[in-house]
């Protein structure tokens, strides 16, 4: 959702930030901004909708200025307009501020201010804390920024510049991410590395309570006692967190063909072959503990959620423990009671979803171990766990998830490995496990050769208003996923189903115009699914079906067939959705939709 961008250096700073807005936009947002300062004077440039509207703006300005800030909002407090969106200013147009967030005291402290006598333009938390800056500032700007962060309650990601201190940014971080990006005598901060990879690939990641100082020498860390601070500067490879689209029509293309090596990223050093186990050093350090626990619970949004869905079926196939799956934003306000046997394992591509952060706070409350599965390096669900593993998966793009659902799959099965070998699972087990997990890449790069025959047999069904989608056991998650990819960027009404559950209600709206997929592998529920698919065919209902060469019933008795290499059962859902995926692409880009950008849709939810 929201974004940030902050430069101080000796370029002009307008282009930078509006290519680090730009770089932003696949967040989601709904208005831009941006001050810069020269001569004391700030520039303010403010527009509703399209960076291309703020980049349009800003060309009739001339100006040298080379320090300044920027942000996409998307609305919390106050309707998506002009003066809503940040940069926020205090009444005397000096002191500039950027935040990502939600001040959770705002009204209370916009009264105390009111009652001082500012007045307030916009309808923001924001501007709370420019009119507190201006409050507390005598002389340093930093003392006033760190007298107004202890007024603040709620999360916040901050940045401020002032027209009267040259160069000078400082950031704040509490709950929404922030890096500082570092250059030679230029520094940039972020709330996304993304936004910053054209410049510098020497990160330095801040975390909650800490705050940046930077001008266009030097910088420092410091924590909220303004005490400075030595942290480590990260090298990131510029390539996984570059959007370029390399020569694909869009980035979920991209993602989706980029499979074999995320996957391949998701287990590279990971397993040990003569063990049949695997190795996740990021678990290390809780090792003991996890052999102990008796239960796990896994807690998400969207794709996220159902990864998690099918993490169930994983840890039960592999371990023994007792798995429980909850949607974080129902999980966050249930009574529970937790204790150390019970861990909390939170999956996240964007490691800020603001519920997923909640239901983990609520379980630490409670006592349990807390672990993350994140693909965002140094955000704030790994500040918060105790453990966790990192997807390594390359900036995702794409609104719509697909390369992290399949790496997030990997890596709970390679979690299964790890805990089901301190269980029952055998050496033998676990080493067949690891020789599917191997082959992966290569049966995915098999099914994506076939994407120009997946693109013809979507094509006939893009005119079609509703889809509903089966599967049992593994792919019961699987058909849920399958009908969010389609629903999300295509806007046609999908539902996924567990295949039994067809004759209790969904199969009164089977006919000639509203087809199902099934996803029908051979394995020990195929013939099951083989009665599910006659009954919809006694109604007249068209079949699509995803399986495998071997199955050859459910190949003759479907209309149309997505052939996909046969792997062991915990492992086949990796293999399932790839051509779902592509179906729900080639279907949307039939029906013209702007398949990265979903309406109404945002990448990284941060708020409630
Ligand atoms: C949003 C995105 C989805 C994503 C979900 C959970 O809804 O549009 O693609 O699956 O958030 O996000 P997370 O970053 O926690 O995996």
């Amino acid at each position: 959702m929201c974004g940030i961008i902050c430069y101080s250096g000796s370029k002009k700073a307008i282009p930078i930030l509006i290519n680090g807005l730009k770089k932003l936009e696949y967040r989601g947002y709904d208005s831009a901004g941006l001050s810069v300062i020269e001569d004391k004077t700030p520039i303010t440039i403010k527009s509703e909708g399209k960076v291309s509207n703020l980049e349009a703006k800003t060309s009739n300005i001339t100006t040298n200025a080379s320090y300044g800030i920027a942000h996409t909002r998307w609305a919390t407090h106050g309707r998506p307009s002009e003066i809503n969106a940040h940069p926020q200013l205090d009444n005397k147009n000096k002191i500039c501020v950027v935040h990502n967030g939600i001040i959770e005291n705002y009204k209370d402290l916009k009264y105390e201010l009111i009652n001082k006598g500012y007045i307030f333009i916009s309808d923001t938390d924001t501007e709370v804390i420019a009119h507190l800056i201006d409050m507390y500032f005598t002389d340093d700007l930093e003392i006033a920024v760190l007298k107004t962060v202890e007024r603040l309650s709620g999360t916040f990601g901050l940045a401020v510049i002032h027209a009267d201190i040259d160069h000078k940014i400082i950031i704040v971080k509490r709950g929404s991410p922030i890096v500082i990006g570092v250059g030679d005598n230029e520094f940039f901060a972020a709330s996304d590395p993304i936004a910053i990879s054209d410049y510098t690939n020497k990160i330095i990641v801040l975390n909650d309570d800490e705050m940046a100082v930077l001008n266009s020498k030097e910088y420092f860390i410091k924590n909220l006692r303004n005490e400075v601070l030595k942290k480590n500067i990260k090298i990131v490879d510029k390539d996984s967190y570059s959007n370029d689209k390399k020569g694909f029509e869009s980035f979920m293309l991209k993602e989706i063909f980029e499979q074999p090596i995320s996957i391949k990223n998701a287990f590279r050093g990971r397993i040990i072959e003569s063990e049949g186990v695997s190795k996740l050093g990021g678990l290390e350090p809780v090792l003991e503990r996890l052999k102990s626990i008796k239960k796990l619970i896994i807690v998400s949004c969207g794709t996220s959620f159902y990864s998690g869905k099918l993490g169930r079926y994983i840890f039960e196939s592999l371990t023994e423990l007792d798995v429980e799956v909850e949607i974080a934003s129902e999980f966050r306000y249930r009574k529970f009671t937790l204790d150390k046997d019970v861990a909390v394992l939170a999956l996240s591509q964007s490691g800020e979803t603001a519920d997923t952060i909640a239901a983990l706070k609520e379980a630490k409350r409670k006592g349990a171990l807390l672990l993350g599965m994140v693909n965002e390096v140094g955000t704030t669900i790994t500040q918060l766990t105790d453990a966790g593993v990192y997807n390594h998966a390359g900036s995702e793009i794409g609104v719509a998830s697909t390369k992290i659902y399949t790496s997030q799959l990997v890596l709970l099965t390679l979690m299964g490995l790890l805990i089901g070998r301190y269980h029952g699972l055998s050496f033998i087990e676990g080493k067949s496990i690891i020789d599917g997990i191997k082959k992966l890449p290569e049966q995915i790069k098999e099914i994506l050769s076939n994407a120009k025959n997946i693109q013809k047999v979507s094509k006939k069904y893009a005119h079609f208003r509703d889809f509903l989608y089966i599967g049992r056991l593994y792919n019961y998650p699987t058909a849920m996923e399958a009908a969010l990819k389609l629903k999300e960027i295509s806007y046609i009404h999908a539902e996924g189903y567990p295949a039994g559950e067809m004759k209790h209600g969904p199969i009164s709206l089977i006919d000639e115009n509203f087809p199902t997929v099934a996803i029908a592998p051979d394995d020990e529920v195929m013939d099951k699914m083989l009665s599910n698919i006659e009954q919809i065919k006694a109604r007249n209902g068209k079949i699509l079906s995803v399986t495998n060469s071997s199955a050859k019933k459910v190949i003759e008795i479907s209309d149309d067939i997505f052939i996909v290499p046969k792997t062991i059962p915990v492992l086949q859902p990796i293999l399932n959705i790839i051509p779902l995926q592509l179906f729900a692409y080639y279907i949307a880009k039939e029906k013209g939709r702007n398949i990265d950008k979903p309406r109404n849709l945002a990448k990284s939810v941060t708020v409630e």
